[in-house]
């Protein structure tokens, strides 16, 4: 196919933050619209008629019944999780002893099954619509490794790492922190910026490793100012107070973080359930992002999270699907979720800000909004097309459907996985239905 395709349909993306614009200002949406694209790179993204492509020099892709939106951008998922979806248990802590720990083991053991994990985790991102995404690992190089060859095939933007463990794990998931440093220095070396890749300096949370270790990882930081840092934060109450007894010098969860220089415009934290307002004030100031897991958080029933209060203080934040305890690879599903966790709290989700939360918030979060997240001139042509007649149900309930926001939820609320017709990476199809 030539390198300049102009694609022609319905088209949304989000262009600005709904929490400062408002709801109606932040999204675009062209009823027939044009998405110019050339050499993997968007260069126009407007109404057909206003573009108005010349059809000896741009191939033209008609669709009708779709809806072209940004390709997905999952802020925190595992991909050695995969395989223990639904693990049937109790809160975080019995679970992350009962299926994490050994499925993450078994990947440490057999790195054939490890790279065929990545392979199909990555193959499942793309048919679910996710073009980018920050990735946990294990504590085992070489699950880094697989992630980032499968993420390398597909010329996707991911950014991963392999996980930091020193204490309270089973003894095959903890290594000496040298060990950890060295690997971590190994793997930036060989993975960030290679092909659209990132790395990620990656602790697990606070339990898992000793107060030097979490410093250690401060000044992996410093020492390579463009990786980001991707641990969790405040998601359960049985870990917040185990954190409280490991490090009784810290006031509260956030100052364990704090104390050990992590926390930055870099960093992304998973779930922040229970964060105190003093906590949340800390992260904004320090402009670090949260991802938010709603089936996570349902599952293994951690909480629910305040997005309006995070958001009202200014804190970036993403959507995750948080692979394996999240129950969905799809971030409609995640989208339908956290619209539930916000009802419980009578803050119900608007359509246009979880759309913000799957592509543009998140893109945010893992510091790549320069490169993907809406369709702006230059950006790199990652997006989906969304079938409205993917199944009988969602084709009658979207038939009269005019309005963008309502549209949205409708796949939302109906569309999952199935929805997905198409999946495109910089440019070139990687997945037809
Ligand atoms: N906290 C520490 N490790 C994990 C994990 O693997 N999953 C979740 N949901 N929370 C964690
Ligand atoms: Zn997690």
């Amino acid at each position: 196919m030539s390198n300049k395709t102009a694609h022609r349909g319905p088209i949304a993306h989000i262009t600005e933050d709904p929490a400062l614009v408002g709801h109606e200002k932040a999204i675009s949406y062209f009823e027939d619209g044009c998405l110019l694209v050339e050499n993997g790179r968007v260069i126009a993204c407007d109404d057909w008629q206003r573009i108005n492509p010349d059809n000896a020099e741009w191939a033209i892709i008609n669709r009708e019944n779709s809806l072209i939106l940004p390709g997905f951008v999952d802020s925190h998922i595992h991909f050695a999780q995969t395989d223990i979806i639904g693990g049937y248990g109790r809160d975080l802590l019995h679970w992350l002893h009962k299926h994490a720990f050994p499925i993450e083991q078994k990947i440490g053991a057999d790195q054939t099954y490890a790279a065929d994990t990545a392979k199909f985790f990555v193959d499942e991102l793309i048919r679910n619509g996710t073009t980018s995404a920050l990735v946990f690992g294990t504590v085992h190089a070489h699950s880094a490794d697989a992630v980032f060859q499968a993420a390398l095939a597909k010329n996707m933007r991911l950014i991963a790492g392999k996980v930091l463990m020193n204490q309270n794990a089973p003894e095959e998931l903890c290594e000496p922190m040298a060990t950890g440093h060295a690997k971590t220095i190994s793997l930036i070396e060989k993975w960030q910026n290679r092909g659209r890749l990132g790395y990620a300096v990656t602790p697990r949370f606070a339990p898992t490793s000793s107060f030097e270790q979490l410093k250690d990882a401060g000044t992996l930081l410093h020492e390579y100012p463009d990786v980001l840092l991707h641990t969790h934060l405040s998601e359960n109450a049985g870990e917040i107070k185990l954190v409280a007894e490991l490090f009784p010098g810290c006031k509260d969860y956030l100052e364990v973080y704090e104390r050990a220089g992590l926390v930055g415009e870099r960093s992304v934290f998973a779930h922040c359930i229970h964060l105190s307002d003093d906590e949340r004030k800390r992260i904004a100031r320090a402009g670090a992002s949260i991802a938010f897991c709603p089936t996570s958080n349902l599952f293994l029933g951690s909480g629910l999270f305040d997005l309006s209060k995070a958001r009202n203080c200014g804190i970036n934040v993403g959507l995750g699907s948080d692979i394996g305890a999240g129950t969905s690879f799809s971030l409609l599903d995640t989208q339908l979720e956290a619209y539930k966790v916000g009802q419980l709290q009578e803050t119900p989700l608007h359509p246009v800000e979880a759309l913000y939360l799957a592509t543009l918030g998140g893109a945010r979060a893992l510091h790549i909004e320069q490169k993907i997240g809406n369709f702006e001139s230059g950006k790199e042509a990652d997006f989906i097309v969304l079938d409205l007649g993917a199944t009988e149900l969602l084709a009658r309930r979207t038939h009269n459907v005019t309005q963008i926001a309502e549209l949205l939820f409708c796949l939302s609320v109906l569309g999952s996985k199935q929805a997905v017709a198409e999946t495109w990476i910089a440019g070139k199809s990687a997945y037809k239905k």
